[in-house]
């Protein structure tokens, strides 16, 4: 990554030089250094996928993979991604073929709305990665940093037990 100064800025904004991996696909980019990984997602690539809440680290619905761990891409650099990889909700199954957690969200009605599914989404996987879907209370502790405003939890609780194998008909 190359940091230079804008040409005629009086006051330099320090500008960013690196290539973000987003899905498999590289996009070099030049940025101002203090953009997000969000608003780089959004605004500079396009990929829309990724929903703005909060903007302030307190609702979940901008979760990502970074490296293969879940992060918030409102509270992260895009520069700090620089040699790193970044996956987003466009990067998991395909409209032919869905992930089988996007499947059990669809099964278990896991949102209504769905402004909130894909930061679930992502972090379900990250959750299931963790191997941290034991329990149906499990599944709530590590998922609280996701907010639905419509109150889907049970059914996304219910989506993400189907999802680790555990069949449970009572939820
Ligand atoms: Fe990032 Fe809410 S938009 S946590
Ligand atoms: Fe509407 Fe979660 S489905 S906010």
């Amino acid at each position: 990554m190359t940091m230079r100064a804008k040409p005629g800025a009086t006051r330099a904004v320090p500008q960013a030089e690196f290539t973000l991996r987003v899905n498999n696909t590289e996009y070099p980019l030049r940025v101002d250094a203090r953009v997000t990984l969000l608003d780089a997602l959004r605004d500079r690539l396009g990929l829309t996928g990724t929903k703005k809440g909060c903007d302030q680290g307190t609702c979940g619905a901008c979760t990502v993979h970074v490296d293969g761990k879940r992060v918030l891409s409102c509270l992260t650099l895009a520069a700090q991604c620089d040699g790193r990889d970044v996956t987003t909700i466009e990067g998991v199954g395909t409209a032919e073929q869905l992930h089988p957690v996007q499947e059990a969200f669809l099964r278990h009605d896991g949102f209504q709305c769905g402004y909130c599914t894909p930061g679930q989404i992502m972090s379900a996987l990250g959750l299931l990665s963790e191997d941290r879907a034991g329990t149906p209370e499990d599944i709530r502790e590590y998922m609280s940093g996701n907010i639905c405003r419509c109150g889907a939890y049970e059914n996304i609780v219910a989506a993400i037990r189907e999802a680790a194998g555990d069949h449970d008909e009572t939820l």
